[in-house]
């Protein structure tokens, strides 16, 4: 009997849920959305998919080449810019642009999604600019982008959605991007709460791995090996070649479980826009669903034995 009584519960608990989230928030053709790292992978997919939305889209590019890619495959109604989000310049140049465009109205989403990866590998084997060069674009670049354009935000009431990843719940290789990940992360903690007040959302996504440019293995392991070349010979003696060559294989390996559905990600990021109650965080992808997150809650004994499989010996 009481079995029956709590799954009637859950069940309807699920079909609360469920009806919450597929309402849509009104007058989406009016607002606008601003995307950054807009030339390739989910900022790309996210910039057309929400283009054929209706949406009025501002997308943020690196290059005037991946501006106008864009552009081609886009309706005049969607624009772009060019932004660096390693310059403050670029960035007070890229606020007032989007000022013009949004007038009173204010900005009603802000998608900080541009990121890198390389320089990675493990941390002994980086300097001090390695890291810095990472976390530049991906942490401090996001939150001198939010800050910039927090105004215009809070105008119009919107949403705020950051990328971070499952690499911000576990880290298992060295370098700066899982640290600027958790930055991330805990950076959309604390905005999230002080916006309450406000009306604004702060939405996190968490993509697992996915096909794009970030994950391309031969980027990846020509970084590898630039890495190792530029070692102390101590430090190569200690480590030994067949490390590095293990560790090749180990990324390789994990490449065979990438997802290459990127709509998994831009599904979430557009629904994180768009829903009147978007998730505080979405995963995406079996790998963040089934694997990392998962392996988040367990105690570190048991992550770093796992992790530790797939390490070389
Ligand atoms: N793919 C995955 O498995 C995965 C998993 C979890 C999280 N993520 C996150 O998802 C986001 C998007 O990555 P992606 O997978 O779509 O890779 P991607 O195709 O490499 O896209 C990254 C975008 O950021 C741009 N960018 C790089 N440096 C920039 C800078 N200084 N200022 C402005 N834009 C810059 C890139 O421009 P260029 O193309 O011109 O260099 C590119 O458009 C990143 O934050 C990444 O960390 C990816």
């Amino acid at each position: 009997m009481w079995l029956y009584v709590l799954l009637a519960l859950l069940a309807l608990l699920l079909l609360r849920r469920w009806h919450r989230e597929r309402q849509t928030v009104p007058g989406l053709s009016e607002r606008h959305v601003l995307i950054t790292g807009c030339d390739s992978g989910f900022g790309n997919l996210l910039a057309r998919q929400l283009d054929a939305r209706g949406l009025r889209v501002l997308a943020a590019c690196l290059s005037e080449a991946g501006a106008a890619q864009l552009r081609a495959a886009t309706s005049e109604r969607l624009q772009t810019v060019l932004l660096d989000v390693t310059s403050s310049k670029s960035i007070a140049d890229v606020t007032a642009w989007v000022r013009q465009r949004v007038g009173d109205q204010g900005l009603w989403g802000l998608v900080n999604n541009a990121g890198i990866a390389i320089p990675t590998a493990p941390n002994e084997w980086l300097s001090k600019e390695d890291f810095v060069k990472v976390l530049d674009v991906n942490l401090v670049g996001l939150v001198e982008v939010t800050l910039s354009l927090l105004p215009l935000v809070r105008r119009a009431r919107g949403r705020v959605v950051n990328v971070a990843s499952v690499m911000g719940r576990v880290s298992f290789f060295g370098g700066g991007y899982c640290i600027s990940k958790y930055g991330v992360e805990a950076f959309s903690d604390s905005l999230r709460l002080e916006m309450r007040r406000f009306g604004v959302k702060v939405c996190v996504i968490e993509p697992g791995y996915f096909k794009t440019m970030i994950t391309n293995v031969e980027s990846l392991e020509k970084n590898f090996y630039s890495c190792w070349e530029k070692l102390p010979e101590e430090i190569k003696t200690s480590y030994g070649e067949s490390y590095l060559k293990q560790f090749v294989v180990m990324l390789k390996l994990l490449q065979k479980t990438y997802n290459s559905d990127l709509s998994l990600v831009t599904n979430c990021m557009e629904h994180a826009l768009t829903s009147v109650h978007p998730r505080s965080r979405y995963s995406a992808g079996w790998d963040a669903k089934l694997l990392y997150l998962p392996v988040s809650y367990l105690p570190s004994a048991l992550s770093d034995a796992l992790f530790a499989l797939f390490y070389p010996k």
